[in-house]
């Protein structure tokens, strides 16, 4: 939630920090603002997309050569120009940028309003700010020294980033619990959320760790602990092109990531899955795989669309390896005091990597000697570090709000993992398991002869688009789906949904069925197939619309529906990652009918990183 960029160094710093804000956009779009300082502050800020605050700066002097930008996900105070970043500090010497939550602001801010601090907006980050500069005014110190003596007294998450007028030369950046990179060029650096608008200038980066300061020149990247130890700053080398961030040709970045399943899935499953070996190779898994057989239970911690692949990966963790899995909303896990004992096998997923919930439950289960293992996307991102071991899904960035690509990795990611255990275990027969490695195989390809056959999915979608609810059903491995399609269509086209598991909609939502209710059903043959056939033959009889995703050649349930998406056969196991292809494309393509931003859905953002 919010993206930070910043730059130092010899290039113009503004046209570097505005593309950077857009690409960041996916974390928070309800304002932006930039400081750059030429020989003085200057303040730009804006409520809106990053683009208003462009449109309101044009024909401005923009000229320097370092600055500080944000685009925010409003947590303290309604988004409006005021209470948009970066704040300034009461001299108006100083500004910031900041990412997380300041959980202890008001008691900051109580203090400081007994001292005679005024505040303009009603951010926690203006406190800290001025919080910051009283330090450093009692103590007559550097802005250095104060940001670290501030830090030990902060509770909550952040990542900031300051700039002082009276030394226009340094960067001064710090987190604990969000994310930070630092680019390092010839003679320049630059600050980020993520890694996307810095890699066209470098592909030289530190991943600066929580409790961590760094210092910044154009030619100097100094890094401390809140200590004051010097630390020596990590290079690594980011393995992503500038391609993967752009939208190569497709209208929205949700579409593309759709259509680029074929090879996500592809990537996931390449150099690890050998189907004349018969093997599958995961080195992150291999070191923890005795632990991960033995263990008496696994526990998948996730938020959003990873909590869904969560729920798949249980249906199949139990099914091949017959081992007690529960699934957890990290945010719930967290909070309450779950059992938790050695040798437990905790396993994170997430896009993102960055998801605060799910972070600090696994900090915390670590703590108490489980073994924690990330199913993670971005490659170095605090999940992934925080991890014993895990795989990443290789999706590539994902930047569409609404998750798709990573979630089809995942599940291919979990299916391996499962795959890999239950054959060790011996509680999968060497028949089964061929078979399974063959459909794993085989989905790549299934996949994009699905997406070749999709147009018909506009015309259903224009035709679904003014249903105020939906209601999404499905049985076994494609109950999650289902919880998914709906999840999908709530967040890019606004219409209320629910997914239910198909034989509890007795229970409950059959009330709400009538000639109006769209109920969609993911319906493909599996173990349970009749009896979701018995399901549709009840909502038909009580006169709801349906829409179903059948199984390629079942004529009869295909007659049975009002609108279908067909999907290739495959092995209930593995179906998962089919079925959901058409229920991502359905939430698409009725965003759009409805004139929706897509990308980027009113409150949501990307990464979460506010608990
Ligand atoms: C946000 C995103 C979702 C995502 C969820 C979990 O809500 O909008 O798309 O599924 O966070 O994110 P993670 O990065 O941990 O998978």
């Amino acid at each position: 939630m919010c993206g930070i960029v910043a730059y130092i160094g010899p290039r113009e710093a503004y046209p570097v920090i505005l593309k950077g804000l857009k690409r960041l956009e996916y974390r928070g779009y309800d304002s932006a603002g930039i400081a750059l300082l030429n020989g003085g502050l200057k303040v730009y800020k804006k409520k809106g997309r990053v683009s208003e605050l462009e449109d309101s700066l044009l024909g401005k002097d923009l000229h320097a050569n370092i600055g500080i930008g944000h685009t925010r996900w409003a947590t303290h105070g309604e988004p409006s120009d005021t209470n948009a970043h970066p704040q300034t500090s009461a001299s108006g010497k100083l500004a910031i940028i900041h990412n997380g939550i300041i959980e202890n602001y008001s008691q900051l801010k109580q203090e400081l309003t007994k001292k005679g601090y005024k505040f303009n907006s009603e951010t926690d980050t203006e406190v800290l700010l001025n919080f910051i500069e009283d330090i450093q005014k009692n103590n007559e110190c550097s802005l250095e020294e104060a940001v670290r003596i501030g830090l030990k007294r902060v509770v909550g998450a952040y990542v900031i980033v300051l700039v002082d007028q009276e030394h226009p030369d340094t960067l001064i950046a710090a987190r604990k619990g969000s994310p930070l990179v630092i680019g390092v060029g010839k003679g320049e650096h630059f600050l980020a959320s993520d890694a996307s608008p810095i890699i066209e200038y470098t592909k030289e980066v530190v991943y600066v760790n929580d409790y961590e300061l760094a210092i910044i020149k154009a030619d100097e990247l100094i890094l401390k602990n809140l200590g004051n130890d010097k630390l020596t700053p990590y290079i690594t080398k980011l393995d992503m092109e500038l391609a993967a961030i752009e939208k190569g040709g497709y209208d929205h970045f949700m579409l593309k990531e759709i259509f680029e399943q074929p090879n996500t899935i592809y990537d996931c499953l390449r150099g690890r899955l050998d189907v004349e070996a018969g093997t599958i190779t995961m080195k992150g898994i291999e070191e923890y795989a005795e632990q991960i057989m033995n263990a008496s239970r696994i526990v998948m911690v996730a938020c959003g669309t990873s909590w869904h692949a969560g729920l798949v990966a249980e249906y199949i963790f139990e099914e091949l390896c017959r081992i007690n899995v529960e699934v957890e909303y990290a945010s719930e896990f967290r909070y309450r005091n779950p059992v938790i004992n050695k040798g437990d096998v905790i396993i994170a997923i997430s896009q993102s990597g960055e998801t605060a919930d799910t972070l600090v439950a696994i900090e915390n289960a670590k703590s108490k000697d489980a073994i924690i293992l990330g199913v993670v996307n971005v490659v170095g991102s605090s999940i992934a570090r925080v991890s014993h071991g895990g795989a990443y899904t290789h999706a590539g960035p994902e930047i569409g709000v609404a998750s798709t690509k990573a979630f089809t990795a995942q599940l291919a990611v979990l299916t391996m993992i499962a795959l890999k255990i239950a054959r060790k275990k011996d509680t999968i027969s060497e028949e089964r398991y061929r078979h399974l490695l063959e459909e794993l195989h085989a989905i790549p390809e299934k996949v994009f002869k699905l997406l070749e056959s999709i147009e018909h999915i506009k015309e259903i979608a224009e035709k679904y688009k003014n249903a105020r609810d939906f209601l999404y059903l499905g049985r076994g491995y494609n109950f999650p789906v289902a919880l998914e399609g709906a999840l999908k269509l709530k967040e890019i086209s606004y219409i209320h949904a629910e997914g239910y598991p198909a034989a509890e909609m007795k229970h409950g939502p059959i009330a709400l069925v009538d000639e109006n209710l769209p109920v969609v059903f993911v319906a493909t043959k599996d173990a349970h197939h009749h009896k979701v056939v018995s399901n549709i033959q009840e909502i038909k009889a009580r006169k709801g619309k349906v829409l179903a995703v059948v199984t390629e050649g079942d004529e009869t349930t295909i007659g049975l529906c009002d609108d279908v998406f067909v999907v290739p056969e495959a092995d209930e196991i593995v179906a998962p990652m089919l079925n959901v292809i058409p229920l991502q494309l359905l939430a698409y393509y009725i965003g759009i009918a409805k004139n929706y931003d897509v990308d980027k859905p009113r409150n949501l953002a990307k990464s979460v990183t506010v608990e």
